[in-house]
Order: structure tokens, then C-alpha cells, then sequence
């Protein structure tokens, strides 16, 4: 085993976008489990949006990290060294120990993965927190009627991607909105929408009337910020919106410039009973058993599909969690391999 833990921790809190002076490397001494402890040795880390969230000093109103701790987020581990009777050495697991070689953990924390049952990669991806998130907010948030329009916002990225295909499952006319050609390409050609529009498109205003001729009857939301005013004029009575993530604003520490749509917004709740609800993971995880039990065919049996960017490199971590914010990021879940 090697002497030292490599470690990116949080050395200040960004001012707007995350830079990689945000992130300080340090190497520290491997740690020692005590009895009812396991040693993990993460090999997979997760790279998500709302680890901006974690780092404070934008949007954000819940819990942050400590300067100095290990930058947040999800990872699949091995079982270097068990001192708790349920986890044996080499087995695998997901974790949440954050961007670090080697953790402690008393097994709360851990689910154990099969890697016969389903690729290590898809705990991070469809069969980890990205699938629950959209799982979660089309299933346990609203109850939304088949036969009726569903919008996605940031329809080809990672959550959205899903959501979209388990609207199509439950019988809904489902109409993606994303940036750029190949974006609206994939959800054309590969995840069936009934209909794409392209947000960065000079014509947008135009796309979304012509996607949306009966309106909007549901609206999954994961990025707000300009595209929601359009979209809002368009919402039927009873129209139901689920708050997933509003990814635009994360590096925000003032409310935005420009026009305020918030009086048109209560006018349009009021008159047309617009039903906004909101959910956050953490405080539903008791469910991914539930959400395993129906996505975990549906996934090895190819039947919901979905795209990932394995990436090489323990050392990349900062510099691969920034292109998620800077206009390069492709859609794909990125997962980084230690
Ligand atoms: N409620 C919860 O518990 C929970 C849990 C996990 C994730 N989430 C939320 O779910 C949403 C989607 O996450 P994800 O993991 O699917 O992320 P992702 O794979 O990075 O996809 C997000 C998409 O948002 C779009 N986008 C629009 N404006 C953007 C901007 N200013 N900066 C960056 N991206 C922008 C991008 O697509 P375009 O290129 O098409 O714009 C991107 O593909 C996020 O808001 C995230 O915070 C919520």
C-alpha cells in the first residue's frame, strides 16, 4: 500500500465560476480503520454539478464544506481493509468520501456493488445519484398524466437525459430543450423526444412555440435561469413544475440583471394554479431501494440508455469538475478513474 493519501481539498470558497486555485493538493498519511471500521481505497469518482453547491459562496442556502476538508462527492471504492463485520476486503462499494485516495468509514455511509450485476461505472451514472435524481423527480414529486406534454430543461445532460426516457416510459409527449446541434441531434435520434429545441438557437422563442402547440402540462427543471421566462408563458392550467436543479445560477452570489419576471411568474400561478415543488436527494435517500429494484434491468438490459466520459487521472479531478461550467462539457456523465 502506498505511504501517502493524495487529496484535493477546498482552500477557498470560489468568487463566481470554481478555479483551480479553489482546490489545494495535499498528501497525507494513509489512516487506520478501528474496529467497526472499514479502509476504502476510492477508484471511481463522480463529477456533478451541484459539487459547486458543496464549495459555498453562491446560490446555494444548504450545508457547505469546511476549507481545508476533501472536496465532496460520491465514488465507487474497494474495501482495502475490514474491521467491520459487514464488509469483507475487496468488496466493492459507494461512497461518499470525497476527492481522496483512501477514507475511513463505518459503513453508514457505503452501498456494496456488484460488478457481475451491473458495470462499476453505472453506480456514479444511471444506477447511482443521476438515476435517483430523475427517477426521484418523475416519480415521488407530481404525478404526471400520460398522454400529457412534459418539458426538460438540460434534456441531454446527465439527469435530464434520463428523465427524459422515463417520460417516454410513462406515457407522457416529451419535448427536451439543450444547447447546440449534436445536443439536439442525441435527443432526437437516440433518446426519441417527440420534439427538441435548441435554446441557443437565434429562432428559440420560435422552436418552443412550434414544440409546445397544447402548452406545457409538466416542466422538469434543471437549469432556470433566462430559458424559464419563455417556457413559462406557456404553462396550462394545473400545469405542474418540478424543481430538480437550476444549474445556471450556482455560481451566482447576487440575484440576477435584468428584466424581473417574478410578478409575472405569482400572476401566472395564480391564474392558471401552476403547481411548483421542489425535492433534494439527500433527504429521500431511503428510497434508492425502491429506485434500484425498477432501474437496475431496465439499465443492464439496455432498455434505458445513457452516455458516460471515463476519465484517467487522479490529478484531473479540478480541471475535469470545471468543464461542467464552462461551456465545454459534452452532456456525458463524467466519471474519473484514479
Ligand atoms: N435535486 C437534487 O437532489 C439533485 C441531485 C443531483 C443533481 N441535481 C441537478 O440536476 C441538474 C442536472 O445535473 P446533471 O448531473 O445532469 O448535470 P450535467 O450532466 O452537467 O447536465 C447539466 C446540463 O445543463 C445544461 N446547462 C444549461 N445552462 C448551463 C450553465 N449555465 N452551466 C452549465 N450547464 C448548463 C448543460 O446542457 P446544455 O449544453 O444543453 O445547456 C448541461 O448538459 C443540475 O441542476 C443538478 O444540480 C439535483
Amino acid at each position: 500500500m502506498p505511504a501517502t493519501n493524495r487529496k484535493f481539498t477546498l482552500a477557498a470558497r470560489p468568487e463566481g465560476a470554481a478555479r483551480r486555485s479553489d482546490f489545494a493538493f495535499i498528501e497525507d498519511a494513509v489512516p487506520s480503520p478501528a474496529e467497526g471500521e472499514v479502509l476504502l481505497r476510492n477508484i471511481l469518482f463522480s463529477i456533478d454539478p451541484y459539487q459547486r453547491n458543496l464549495m459555498g459562496n453562491g446560490s446555494s442556502e444548504w450545508p457547505v464544506i469546511d476549507i481545508g476538508a476533501p472536496m465532496g462527492g460520491p465514488t465507487v471504492a474497494v474495501i482495502e481493509e475490514s474491521r467491520h463485520p459487514g464488509f469483507a476486503t475487496g468488496n466493492y462499494v459507494q461512497s461518499w468520501s470525497g476527492w481522496q485516495d483512501y477514507a475511513i468509514s463505518d459503513g453508514s455511509d457505503l452501498r456494496k456493488l456488484d460488478p457481475d450485476t451491473a458495470p462499476l461505472p453505472t453506480a456514479l451514472g444511471p444506477l447511482g445519484l443521476t438515476g435517483f435524481t430523475a427517477w426521484y423527480g418523475m416519480t415521488n414529486v407530481h404525478e404526471f398524466k400520460a398522454g400529457g406534454t412534459l418539458v426538460i430543461t438540460g434534456a441531454a445532460g446527465s439527469v435530464g437525459s434520463m428523465a427524459v426516457q422515463l417520460g417516454k416510459r410513462r406515457g407522457l409527449r416529451v419535448v427536451g430543450v439543450a444547447g447546440g446541434k449534436d445536443k439536439v441531434a442525441y435527443l432526437k435520434d437516440t433518446l426519441g423526444v417527440d420534439a427538441a429545441i435548441d435554446y441557443k438557437a437565434e429562432d428559440f422563442e420560435e422552436q418552443v412555440r412550434r414544440a409546445l402547440p397544447e402548452g406545457i402540462d409538466a416542466l422538469f427543471e434543471n437549469v432556470g435561469g433566462p430559458i424559464f421566462p419563455v417556457l413559462m408563458e406557456h404553462f396550462n392550467t394545473n400545469a405542474k413544475m418540478v424543481i430538480c436543479g437550476t444549474i445556471s445560477d450556482y455560481s451566482e452570489t447576487e440575484p440576477p440583471a435584468g428584466p424581473n419576471y417574478l410578478p409575472r411568474l405569482i400572476s401566472l400561478i395564480h391564474y392558471r394554479f401552476v403547481d411548483i415543488k421542489a425535492f433534494a436527494t439527500p433527504f429521500v435517500m431511503h428510497l434508492m431501494p425502491e429506485f434500484l429494484d425498477e432501474m437496475t434491468p431496465l439499465v443492464v438490459n439496455g432498455e434505458i440508455t445513457y452516455r458516460e466520459d471515463l476519465l484517467e487521472g487522479f490529478d484531473s479531478l479540478p480541471n475535469t469538475f470545471m468543464t461542467l461550467f464552462d461551456g465545454t462539457h459534452s452532456g456525458k456523465k463524467l466519471i474519473v478513474k484514479a
